[in-house]
This record gives C-alpha cells, sequence and structure tokens, in this order.
C-alpha cells in the first residue's frame, strides 16, 4: 500500500462515562445510562455514520476498588457486542477478554458466534488480565505471575486458533436433497494435548465470515510485545510523546519482520484523548472544568492500581515522593508504571498535579485543543511512524465524541487521512487485513 493510500484506522474505545475518572459527574454526562443498551446501540450507529472501524471495550472480571467514587459498572462484553451488532452492519465490534480467566473452548464459541451475528466483525482484545483482585473471584489463591500468565496465553492462543480452524470453509453443506449436513472430512477434531490444556474439538460453531476474529492485544512489556510481534494484527498502545511512540511501533514492525510478518498486517493504534475548543484557551477551560470534579480518593485508588503505592497519607500539593517507588518492586500493570515514572521524573509533578495528568485517561495521550491543532498531531504521529490510527478515547460521553466526528473528521477527511466512505464490510477489511486460511485446509491439501 503506497504512502499515498495510507489511511488512518480510528476506532471508538468506549469507557461507560468516558475516559475522564471523573467524566461521568460533567454537567454534560447521562451518568445514570450507563447500564442502557440504548445509550451504547445510539453511539455505535453514531460511530458507524462516522465510518470509524471499530468500538472497543475493554474489561476485567473483577469490580475496581474505587467504584465509591468512579463509573465502574459494565456489561460483559460479547453479550454487549451482540446486542450492538444487531442494530449496527458495518462497524468492527472489538470486546476484551482475558486467557487467564477463561476456558478456550468456551472462548472461542463466544467469539466464532459474535463474528457470525454481525457478518464479520469481531475483534477480540488479548488480555492476560492486568488487575490482580480477579484471582479472588476464581477460586485463586492469587493473581498468577506476569511469565506465567503469558506461557498460557501463548497455549490459549494456539487452542481457540486450532478450534476456528476446526471446520473448513465449505465443510457445512445443509443439502437437505442428500441429507448430508456437513463434510465431516473437513471438519476436524484438534487432539490437542498440552502443558495447561487438553482439549478435543472440533468446534461446534462452524467457521465464521472472518475465519478467526481479528487479534488485538495491548500489551507493552518484553512478554507483551514479543506476543504481539508473533500474533497480533492490531496493537492498542498508551503513549505520553511522538518519540516514545515512534520508538514502540518501529520495535514491533521490526519483531514482526523478524518473524516473517508483513509490517502492514500489524495496525498499531495508541490511545487519543481530545478535548476541543474553538480556541485554545477554550480547550484548557473544558479540560480544567473536567478535572475540577476529581475526587482525589477515585484518583489515589487508581494510581495504586497502576504504580503499586499508596499515597493516601500524603500531602497532594507536595512533591510526588520519587524515592518510595521501589523500582524492583511491585509494579502494577508494568508498561503504565513506568509509563508514570517517566512522568515523575520529566516533570517533578505535585501528587496532585500527577493524578490531574492520569485521570485524563490513565495514561493515554490526552490532547488538549482547538480542531485543527488535533488533527496536525494526528496527521504528525501517523505520517512519523509512530502510529497507524487511533482509539479515539472521549473524555466524557456521548459529547465529547460528537465534537471530535464534528471537528477533527472533516479536518482528517479534506487531507485525505481518513475514508469518506466504508470500501469492506468486516473488521479485516477495514484495517487491510488477510483472510487467514483454515491450518487443516491446507494440511489436508498438502496432504492429498
Ligand atoms: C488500549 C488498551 C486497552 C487495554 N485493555 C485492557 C483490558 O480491557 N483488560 C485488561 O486486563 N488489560 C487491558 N489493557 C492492559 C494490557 O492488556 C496489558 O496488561 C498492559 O498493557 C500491560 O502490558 P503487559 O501485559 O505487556 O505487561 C489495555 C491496555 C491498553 C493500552
Amino acid at each position: 500500500m503506497s504512502d499515498t493510500a495510507r489511511q488512518l484506522a480510528l476506532n471508538l474505545f468506549i469507557y461507560p462515562g468516558g475516559h475522564h475518572e471523573a467524566a461521568w459527574r460533567y454537567r454534560e454526562s447521562e451518568p445514570r445510562r450507563v447500564l442502557d443498551i440504548r445509550y451504547y446501540q445510539e453511539l455505535a450507529r453514531r460511530a458507524e455514520a462516522a465510518k470509524f472501524d471499530a468500538i472497543f471495550f475493554a474489561d476485567g472480571p473483577s469490580l475496581p476498588e474505587n467504584v465509591r467514587y468512579s463509573s465502574r459498572v459494565r456489561f460483559e462484553p460479547l453479550t454487549w457486542l451482540s446486542a450492538i451488532a444487531a442494530v449496527t452492519e458495518r462497524i468492527g465490534l472489538i470486546g476484551t477478554a482475558s486467557t487467564t480467566y477463561n476456558e478456550p473452548y468456551n472462548l472461542a464459541r463466544l467469539y466464532a458466534s459474535l463474528d457470525h451475528l454481525s457478518d464479520g466483525r469481531a475483534g477480540w482484545n488479548i488480555v492476560t488480565t492486568s488487575d490482580a483482585g480477579a484471582a479472588q473471584n476464581f477460586g485463586l489463591p492469587e493473581h498468577p505471575p506476569h511469565g506465567e500468565r503469558y506461557d498460557k496465553a501463548r497455549e490459549f492462543l494456539e487452542v481457540v486458533t486450532k478450534l476456528w480452524d476446526s471446520w473448513e470453509d465449505d465443510a457445512l453443506l445443509a443439502d437437505a436433497e442428500s441429507g448430508v449436513f456437513a463434510d465431516v472430512g473437513k471438519v476436524h477434531r484438534i487432539d490437542h494435548v498440552g502443558r495447561h490444556y487438553r482439549v478435543r474439538g472440533p468446534l461446534n460453531v462452524a467457521r465464521s465470515p472472518q475465519g478467526r476474529p481479528v487479534y488485538v492485544q495491548a500489551g507493552s512489556s518484553e512478554d507483551g510485545r514479543s506476543f504481539a510481534a508473533q500474533h497480533a494484527e492490531a496493537i492498542f498502545t498508551a503513549h505520553q510523546t511522538l518519540a516514545s511512540a515512534q520508538a514502540f511501533y518501529s520495535d514491533i514492525k521490526a519483531r514482526a519482520v523478524s518473524l516473517g510478518r508483513a509490517p502492514e498486517h500489524i495496525r498499531v493504534l495508541p490511545g487519543i484523548s481530545p478535548y476541543l475548543g474553538s480556541t485554545q484557551a477554550e480547550a484548557d477551560r473544558l479540560e480544567e472544568e473536567i478535572n475540577e470534579l476529581i475526587q482525589p480518593a477515585a484518583s489515589l485508588e487508581q494510581l495504586r492500581r497502576l504504580i503499586g503505592l499508596d499515597l493516601s497519607g500524603f500531602d497532594l500539593d507536595g512533591p510526588f515522593p520519587r524515592h518510595l517507588i521501589d523500582t524492583d518492586g511491585p509494579r502494577g500493570v508494568a508498561s503504565r508504571f513506568q509509563l508514570v515514572i517517566d512522568i515523575v521524573d520529566r516533570e517533578k509533578p505535585t501528587i496532585r498535579q500527577l493524578i490531574r495528568r492520569m485521570a485524563g485517561a490513565r495514561g493515554h495521550w490526552v490532547l488538549v485543543g482547538t480542531p485543527e491543532r488535533v488533527a496536525d498531531e494526528i496527521q504528525r504521529w501517523f505520517v512519523q511512524g509512530a502510529a497507524d490510527g487511533f482509539n479515539v478515547m472521549p473524555p466524557w460521553l456521548t459529547g465529547g465524541f460528537d465534537a471530535f466526528v464534528a471537528e477533527v473528521l472533516p479536518i482528517l477527511r479534506k487531507r485525505e487521512l481518513f475514508r469518506e466512505e466504508y470500501s469492506g464490510r468486516t473488521l479485516r477489511e477495514h484495517y487491510g487485513l488477510p483472510r487467514p486460511a483454515s491450518e487443516f485446509a491446507q494440511d489436508r491439501r498438502l496432504s492429498a
């Protein structure tokens, strides 16, 4: 794909209430609609009308501690996306599911079903679950260590890939005349026996329109990056600076190429949380107004989750106690830990300044300015090897998203950086990704 044809991939990353941790309190938000499916169906239809590639739901099988002050309830992603699939046609549907707290056979059925229900729009955000609190919900004494989670994730992915391939594309015949429903020669047991899983298969859902859901991943640690370079087709990531995003981008692409993969078959999508105003001052005022709604207790709990340090007893307007950071100690979310430490070392903030920095989008890029400035920055990251597109993270919903669509998209389209119309129907077609053939079909043809 020559540079001229290269266009942005844009996802709407939906966080109930918005990505700013206090957004649910903002005068334009609708906090009571957080469990109203029509609210999300409407939002998904708006993202589709704006020709976005996909909507994305994050997930963790546990309730975070700071629910007293934060909008933290959410539906289970596949259930949520299925209700949205029914009222949309083209928008991709990406949901998170954990390889640590799920069984491969069940998960394979869920995503194959969503891909069928949506005529090929399913994407799976593959996480090992960063929140240690989940372990107690699954009878585990403690959250498995990082390396072990990734070891299990590699085998988990191998099993579900075989299950999604266990029906060849033309195995389902449904031929009433001959009475043959399926060509059993093209339906395969997987007979997987591994360190973590024993799965016979085949799957009880025939092969879905995309063959397999789009493999999405969001790890940034060494384990996370090598997993992503091997398997991911889209990678979500959090960066504060162009330089850090460029370093991540070229590292991931280089790793993938060294594994024989085509760099264009991996979309690197950093998060961006835009605050728009007709002037810079107006945009700054908007960010300030929402920051004013912050409740330190909620922010300090969020910070504890990210860096493993409880600062609740400290003077908020005092300096961040850098000396307490034990770089070899507990790290919360590995890559986010480093991101916070980089902010502390670079900007020497007070605790209040730091929680304001993190409240916007948990370490993702917060961009405050006029639509032109936001479009310029998006273009800069896109053309300077830092991104293939973005996860758009509206600070509050739905106004924060509507403003981006109304004011920034027209500028990106004028610069031919974003599609006017969908050219495909499936998420793979939106991202420009190949449709994988069934491994069993390839083996059968080779052995024929
Ligand atoms: C955009 C984005 C979305 C994420 N969504 C989730 C999620 O839904 N659930 C989850 O447990 N972790 C999520 N994470 C965290 C990652 O899966 C991962 O645990 C984290 O980036 C740490 O990377 P590591 O696994 O390489 O240590 C997300 C990260 C990013 C950047």
